[in-house]
Protein backbone atom coordinates (compact mmCIF):
# COMPACT_ATOMS: atom_id res chain seq x y z
CA UNK A 1 0.00 0.00 0.00
CA UNK A 2 1.28 3.26 -1.26
CA UNK A 3 2.12 5.74 1.68
CA UNK A 4 0.79 3.35 4.15
CA UNK A 5 2.06 3.99 7.72
CA UNK A 6 2.75 1.38 9.77
CA UNK A 7 3.35 2.09 13.23
CA UNK A 8 5.54 -0.57 15.40
CA UNK A 9 6.69 1.43 18.42
CA UNK A 10 5.23 3.75 20.22
CA UNK A 11 6.01 6.52 22.66
CA UNK A 12 4.41 6.91 25.96
CA UNK A 13 4.95 9.95 27.33
CA UNK A 14 4.85 11.60 30.67
CA UNK A 15 5.98 12.95 34.38
CA UNK A 16 4.71 9.92 35.66
CA UNK A 17 5.04 11.11 39.51
CA UNK A 18 4.29 8.69 40.16
CA UNK A 19 3.18 5.91 38.19
CA UNK A 20 -0.17 5.35 39.05
CA UNK A 21 -2.83 2.36 38.36
CA UNK A 22 -4.02 4.25 35.08
CA UNK A 23 -0.82 4.55 33.30
CA UNK A 24 -0.38 1.13 33.87
CA UNK A 25 -3.70 0.08 32.03
CA UNK A 26 -2.59 2.13 29.50
CA UNK A 27 1.27 0.89 29.22
CA UNK A 28 -0.18 -3.13 29.25
CA UNK A 29 -2.98 -2.79 26.85
CA UNK A 30 -0.67 -0.55 23.88
CA UNK A 31 2.00 -3.41 24.85
CA UNK A 32 -0.82 -5.85 23.98
CA UNK A 33 -0.67 -3.81 20.06
CA UNK A 34 2.37 -2.73 19.10
CA UNK A 35 5.75 -4.20 19.03
CA UNK A 36 7.35 -1.89 21.36
CA UNK A 37 6.77 0.57 23.92
CA UNK A 38 9.02 3.04 24.74
CA UNK A 39 7.62 4.73 28.02
CA UNK A 40 9.39 7.99 28.12
CA UNK A 41 9.62 10.11 31.58
CA UNK A 42 10.09 13.65 31.41
CA UNK A 43 13.31 15.26 32.99
CA UNK A 44 11.16 18.56 34.02
CA UNK A 45 13.64 20.92 35.97
CA UNK A 46 11.68 23.86 36.55
CA UNK A 47 8.81 21.75 38.02
CA UNK A 48 8.52 20.39 41.88
CA UNK A 49 8.53 16.85 41.35
CA UNK A 50 7.85 14.09 44.85
CA UNK A 51 10.45 11.19 43.03
CA UNK A 52 13.41 11.68 41.17
CA UNK A 53 13.32 11.04 37.61
CA UNK A 54 15.76 7.64 38.43
CA UNK A 55 13.25 6.77 40.90
CA UNK A 56 10.03 7.31 38.96
CA UNK A 57 12.35 5.41 35.93
CA UNK A 58 12.97 2.08 38.64
CA UNK A 59 9.37 2.05 39.60
CA UNK A 60 7.80 2.26 35.98
CA UNK A 61 10.71 -0.73 35.56
CA UNK A 62 9.70 -2.79 38.21
CA UNK A 63 5.50 -2.24 37.49
CA UNK A 64 6.24 -3.10 33.90
CA UNK A 65 8.81 -6.04 34.26
CA UNK A 66 6.25 -8.20 33.12
CA UNK A 67 6.18 -6.78 29.26
CA UNK A 68 8.90 -8.30 27.51
CA UNK A 69 8.03 -5.03 24.77
CA UNK A 70 7.83 -2.44 26.91
CA UNK A 71 11.27 -0.25 27.59
CA UNK A 72 11.51 2.54 30.13
CA UNK A 73 13.83 5.80 28.79
CA UNK A 74 14.03 9.38 29.91
CA UNK A 75 13.89 12.41 27.87
CA UNK A 76 14.02 16.52 28.26
CA UNK A 77 13.04 18.74 25.34
CA UNK A 78 10.73 18.50 22.99
CA UNK A 79 8.57 14.99 22.46
CA UNK A 80 9.41 15.10 18.83
CA UNK A 81 12.60 15.55 19.62
CA UNK A 82 13.13 12.28 21.32
CA UNK A 83 10.52 10.08 18.88
CA UNK A 84 13.48 10.95 15.70
CA UNK A 85 16.17 10.11 17.78
CA UNK A 86 14.24 6.97 18.60
CA UNK A 87 12.99 6.02 15.58
CA UNK A 88 9.25 6.57 16.86
CA UNK A 89 6.10 7.86 14.56
CA UNK A 90 3.58 7.50 17.51
CA UNK A 91 2.79 9.11 20.40
CA UNK A 92 -0.37 7.02 22.84
CA UNK A 93 -1.54 9.03 25.51
CA UNK A 94 -4.58 7.85 27.66
CA UNK A 95 -7.67 9.90 27.88
CA UNK A 96 -9.47 10.07 31.01
CA UNK A 97 -12.24 12.94 30.60
CA UNK A 98 -13.37 15.68 27.98
CA UNK A 99 -11.18 17.82 30.44
CA UNK A 100 -8.09 16.07 29.59
CA UNK A 101 -8.84 16.28 25.20
CA UNK A 102 -8.48 20.04 24.54
CA UNK A 103 -4.79 20.44 25.67
CA UNK A 104 -4.20 16.59 24.67
CA UNK A 105 -5.64 18.00 21.26
CA UNK A 106 -3.43 21.11 21.28
CA UNK A 107 -0.46 19.12 21.67
CA UNK A 108 -1.26 15.97 19.13
CA UNK A 109 -1.94 18.71 16.49
CA UNK A 110 1.04 20.82 17.23
CA UNK A 111 3.43 17.48 17.28
CA UNK A 112 1.47 16.62 14.09
CA UNK A 113 2.77 20.19 12.56
CA UNK A 114 6.07 20.01 13.90
CA UNK A 115 7.57 16.64 12.62
CA UNK A 116 4.42 14.47 11.57
CA UNK A 117 4.58 12.69 15.16
CA UNK A 118 0.90 10.64 15.08
CA UNK A 119 -0.79 10.78 18.48
CA UNK A 120 -3.05 7.84 19.11
CA UNK A 121 -5.33 7.87 22.37
CA UNK A 122 -6.95 5.15 24.12
CA UNK A 123 -9.85 5.69 26.01
CA UNK A 124 -8.47 4.94 29.96
CA UNK A 125 -10.61 2.03 32.01
CA UNK A 126 -13.54 4.11 33.70
CA UNK A 127 -12.28 2.48 37.60
CA UNK A 128 -9.26 4.48 36.81
CA UNK A 129 -11.18 7.63 35.14
CA UNK A 130 -10.96 9.89 37.90
CA UNK A 131 -7.30 9.20 38.56
CA UNK A 132 -4.09 11.60 38.67
CA UNK A 133 -0.50 11.48 39.75
CA UNK A 134 -1.31 14.81 41.57
CA UNK A 135 -4.20 13.66 43.15
CA UNK A 136 -2.43 10.29 44.45
CA UNK A 137 -0.05 12.51 45.81
CA UNK A 138 -2.22 14.67 47.77
CA UNK A 139 -4.60 11.78 49.14
CA UNK A 140 -1.39 10.38 50.72
CA UNK A 141 0.07 13.48 51.93
CA UNK A 142 -2.97 14.05 54.25
CA UNK A 143 -3.41 10.07 55.19
CA UNK A 144 -5.80 9.31 52.78
CA UNK A 145 -6.34 6.14 51.14
CA UNK A 146 -4.69 5.24 47.72
CA UNK A 147 -4.64 1.20 47.84
CA UNK A 148 -5.54 0.10 44.65
CA UNK A 149 -4.98 3.42 43.10
CA UNK A 150 -1.18 2.71 42.87
CA UNK A 151 0.95 -0.27 42.75
CA UNK A 152 2.11 -1.80 45.61
CA UNK A 153 5.90 -1.10 44.96
CA UNK A 154 4.69 2.49 44.20
CA UNK A 155 2.61 2.83 47.46
CA UNK A 156 5.20 1.86 49.86
CA UNK A 157 7.31 4.41 48.42
CA UNK A 158 4.87 7.22 48.50
CA UNK A 159 4.36 6.65 52.38
CA UNK A 160 8.23 6.31 52.70
CA UNK A 161 9.01 9.55 50.97
CA UNK A 162 5.81 11.32 52.71
CA UNK A 163 7.15 10.06 56.17
CA UNK A 164 10.44 11.70 55.71
CA UNK A 165 8.52 15.28 54.38
O1 LIG B 1 2.24 13.39 32.61
P1 LIG B 1 2.15 14.76 32.00
O2 LIG B 1 2.93 15.76 32.83
O3 LIG B 1 0.74 15.18 31.73
O4 LIG B 1 2.89 14.65 30.57
C1 LIG B 1 3.00 15.76 29.72
C2 LIG B 1 4.02 15.51 28.58
C3 LIG B 1 5.34 15.05 29.15
C4 LIG B 1 3.47 14.43 27.67
C5 LIG B 1 4.17 16.83 27.81
O5 LIG B 1 4.34 17.87 28.72
C6 LIG B 1 5.32 16.82 26.81
O6 LIG B 1 5.25 16.18 25.79
N1 LIG B 1 6.41 17.54 27.16
C7 LIG B 1 7.61 17.61 26.39
C8 LIG B 1 7.86 19.02 25.83
C9 LIG B 1 7.17 19.22 24.50
O7 LIG B 1 7.36 18.47 23.56
N2 LIG B 1 6.32 20.26 24.45
C10 LIG B 1 5.58 20.63 23.27
C11 LIG B 1 4.27 19.86 23.22
S1 LIG B 1 3.36 20.26 21.78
Amino acid sequence: MKGAHRVHRVVCPGSFDPATNGHLDIIGRAAGIYDEVIVAVLINVTKKSLFTVDERVEMLREVTARYGNVKIDRFHGLLVDFCATNGVSAVIKGLRAVSDFEYEMQMAQMNYRMAKVETLFMTTNPLYSYLSSSLVKEIARYGGDVSGLVPDTVLSRLRERLAEE
